[in-house]
């Protein structure tokens, strides 16, 4: 892999552009530091094409540090696959399923993984709201079917408030999920190529993870390894791992879960590019794990892939030629995958 040209994409158009700038700046220091070729390939916001900007950085690799809409739901991952360009994180299927709040949980639903009960809101539904909504109680939470973030999140405890909540969501999507609030504590579990990093329990001061609680200093306390009986923290790993699978997703992803008093536990998403800033939360789980933040991010970087096996339709990039006249015969099989042996990251067990 070194000696490969690495493209850290960043920005994009969605809402949460600003942290994935964060992200892409701490991970093209961290894996320059590593000595890695880096290109720093800053998407939109400069009314170019995607495309254009990708295939004049020249990459041979794309590290994603994309969040949100256009980069963490299949659309950037589907160009990759156009340009033959292995990239980071999940296929287009898993990302385009994992950013749909409603196709993941169906998905979970049909892969007995537990999850909040929830219905659907659109705009033509404001006018009936208290006949859908029916018994189906307060609180509330409502939030856009496809953002992250938190963004236009509510918790609503009266018709009134519902109404406002999904028309805040509906200013984000066509469509606003409507769940029912859980009580409870929540767990975070960081996941790398199908393996359990390990989890934190985030507590937000507010009781609710909102977009405030997750970006301002001192808003949430970050609890890690949780307080809790070893057995259920392993419980809790094994949903999140089995929600993973339900998407198919690999790479790095962080599983959000709710943990009640009771004996309940809900999955209620899975990020496919979660936030990786150096104080981020898939970075503070695997530096519980002994896996320090550049060399997560250089784990994470080679496990760059391509999924969709699309015939070859451009000419091989120089590296790839060079490449397959150097690397050992042992590492063909693994055709489509990024070359370079995996380093032997100091990454606990579990
Ligand atoms: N059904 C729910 N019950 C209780 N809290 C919830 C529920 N859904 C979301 N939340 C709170 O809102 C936060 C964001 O919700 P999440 O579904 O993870 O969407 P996002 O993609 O915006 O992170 C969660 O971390 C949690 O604190
Ligand atoms: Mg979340």
């Amino acid at each position: 892999m070194k000696g490969k040209r690495v493209g850290v994409l960043m920005g994009g158009h969605s809402a949460e552009r600003e942290v994935s700038l964060r992200t892409g700046e701490g991970v093209a220091e961290a894996l320059t530091s590593l000595g890695y070729d880096v290109a720093k390939v800053v998407l939109g916001g400069n009314g170019r094409g995607y495309d254009e900007q990708i295939r004049e950085a020249n990459i041979d690799v794309a590290f994603l540090a994309l969040h949100g809409r256009g980069g963490e739901d299949g659309c950037v991952q589907g160009l990759l696959e156009l340009l033959g360009i292995p990239y980071t994180g999940s296929s287009v299927l898993s990302s385009a399923l994992a950013m749909d709040k409603l196709k993941a949980k169906e998905m979970f639903r049909l892969h007995n993984v537990p999850t909040p009960p929830y219905y659907v809101a659109e705009r033509e539904h404001l006018d009936e709201l208290a006949e859908l909504h029916n018994c189906f109680g307060f609180p509330a939470i409502v939030k856009p079917r496809g953002e992250g973030s938190s963004v236009g999140l509510t918790k609503a405890t009266d018709l009134a408030e519902l109404r406002s909540g999904i028309e805040l969501a509906l200013e984000h999507d066509t469509s606003a999920l409507v769940e029912r609030f859980i009580h409870a504590r929540e767990i975070h579990v960081g996941i790398l190529d199908g393996r359990v990093l390990g989890a934190i329990e985030v507590v937000p001061k507010s009781g609710l993870y909102d977009y405030r609680a997750k970006y301002t200093p001192g808003q949430t306390e970050y609890i890690c390894p949780p307080e809790m009986a070893a057995t259920r923290v392993r419980g809790v790993m094994n949903l999140a791992e089995r929600a993973v699978r339900a998407l198919g997703c690999s790479g790095a992803c962080r599983v959000d879960l709710l943990v009640t008093e009771g004996e309940n536990e809900y999955v209620l998403e899975v990020n496919t590019l979660p936030g990786m800033t150096p104080t981020s939360l898939l970075p503070k789980i695997a530096a519980s794990a002994g896996l320090d933040y550049a060399t997560l991010c250089e784990n994470i970087l080679q496990g760059a892939r391509l999924h969709a096996n699309l015939p070859k339709s451009r000419e091989p990039r120089r590296s790839e030629v060079n490449l397959k006249t150097s690397r050992p015969a042992s590492l063909g099989a693994a055709k489509d995958r990024v070359t370079a042996p995996r380093v032997r990251a100091r990454r606990a067990a579990g």
